[in-house]
Parts: structure tokens; sequence; C-alpha cells
């Protein structure tokens, strides 16, 4: 029989703080990790690490991610609202701890760019800089921003104006094999992890269990 560890709610609220902030960043499991890129109107460009982007609808193609509250500086959610333009790059197995460094408060004159070493491309269509080793990246225009009145984070939504996926990674039905890209997911706040698929299902109905199709 398997031990379990118990918290109840005031548990939870009596935690030292470092320790509540690694347990509850635990909780949401395996997640993406992306450099989120922006600009600003003088043309300083911003990388952020975020592991918070979801998937919010294919048709229209609408991608989001949750911002911490604008308490302190926000680089991003300040380049957002100045020309409403973001880019979203997959991080690899190749850049993942130049993608961690994003996540140190520089100043704001400070592109992330320049002490990372990572290198930033332009497309015509957006004005904020790709993550040239990227492999899946793509821009989003701002359609929508919600400021949660629960703990003022920021929803914020883009609509997927280009996308950019490097050779041979899509399949005839449209499915991205990520993990052949080295596309790293994120648990916890601070660690990264390379993945292994189990194997791909067909659409689940009821009364027959679905199949592999991998
Ligand atoms: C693995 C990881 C995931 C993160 N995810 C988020 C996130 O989803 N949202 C967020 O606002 N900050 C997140 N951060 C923190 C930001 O990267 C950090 O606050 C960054 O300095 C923000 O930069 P900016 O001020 O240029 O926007 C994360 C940090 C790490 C290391």
């Amino acid at each position: 029989m398997e031990t379990f560890q118990y918290w109840s709610a005031s548990d939870l609220d009596d935690l030292e703080q470092r320790y509540r902030v690694n347990l509850v960043n635990s909780l949401s499991g395996f997640k993406s990790a992306n450099l989120i890129g922006t600009i600003d109107p003088a043309g300083v460009t911003n990388l952020a690490i975020v592991s918070s982007v979801v998937h919010l609808g294919a048709s229209p193609p609408l991608i989001a991610f949750i911002n911490r509250p604008d308490t302190v500086e926000r680089h991003t959610l300040d380049n957002l609202a100045a020309t409403g333009w973001f880019t979203v790059n997959q991080v690899n197995v190749d850049c993942w701890q130049q993608a961690h460094q994003t996540s140190a408060r520089y100043p704001r004159a400070v592109s992330e760019f320049e002490p990372t070493g990572l290198t930033a491309e332009f497309s015509e269509t957006c004005p904020a800089p790709y993550v040239a080793e990227s492999r899946l990246r793509y821009a989003c225009q701002v359609v929508e921003e919600q400021r949660l009145a629960v703990n003022g984070t920021v929803m914020v939504i883009g609509r997927i104006a280009e996308l950019q996926i490097a050779g041979g990674a899509v399949g005839r039905d449209g499915y991205v094999d990520i993990e052949a890209l080295g596309t790293v997911a994120v648990s916890g706040l601070d660690s990264y992890h390379r993945t292994r698929r189990l194997g791909r299902l067909s659409y689940a109905k009821p009364g027959a269990p679905a199949r592999r199709i991998d």
C-alpha cells in the first residue's frame, strides 16, 4: 500500500514561501517550454521563458499564456501593450539552458538575446523577434487580455498569424512530432525534460477502446 504525504489547505498556507512555490508549481504536471519574443517601440527586443502556454482553439487558431501580475516591471506585458505582437518559440534540447537564463531580471534596456547568445530572426509578418534556435515557432497578434480577478495574473490571448516548423516533423494528418524536434518539457519551475512517446491513440468513442495509430 502506497503512503501519501498530506497537506490541508491551511498546511499549504503555512508552508515556507520557496517550498510552497516549488510544491504548487509541480502540481500541474509536465508543461511546455516556450520563449515569448517581443519588441518595444524603440526596437529593444525581449525574451521570456514561459511554461503556461495553452491551446485555446483551432479555428480561429488561438494561443494563450499567463503572465505574472505586473506588480513589478513586466517587459513582455509592456511590449504587448505597445506593439500588440509576440512570437512563441518552442524550447529544445539544444537551447534549454539559454532559454532558462531569460527568466533573469535584466534591465529593460538589455535584450535577453545578448547575454544568452540566442539569435534573433525577423519575418515580414511580425515586428517581434523569433528565436533562430527554435524549431517550432509562430507569430501572434494579441486579440484579448484578461486580468484574472483572483490573483492579478494576465491571460494574454493571441491569434496565430504565421507558423514555422522545421522540415519533416509534420505528419500527413497534421500532427507535429515535437519529440523529433527535440522540444523539451518543464516540471515545477526549474526542471527540464526530454520526452519519450508512449503512443498515439485514435479518437475515443464510447463502446470501443481507442486503437494505436502509430
Ligand atoms: C521554467 C519557467 C517557466 C516560467 N513560466 C512563466 C509563465 O508562465 N508566466 C510568467 O509570467 N513568467 C514565467 N516565468 C518567469 C519569467 O520567465 C520571468 O519573470 C521573466 O523575467 C519575465 O520577463 P519580462 O519582464 O521580460 O517579461 C517562468 C520562468 C521559468 C524559469
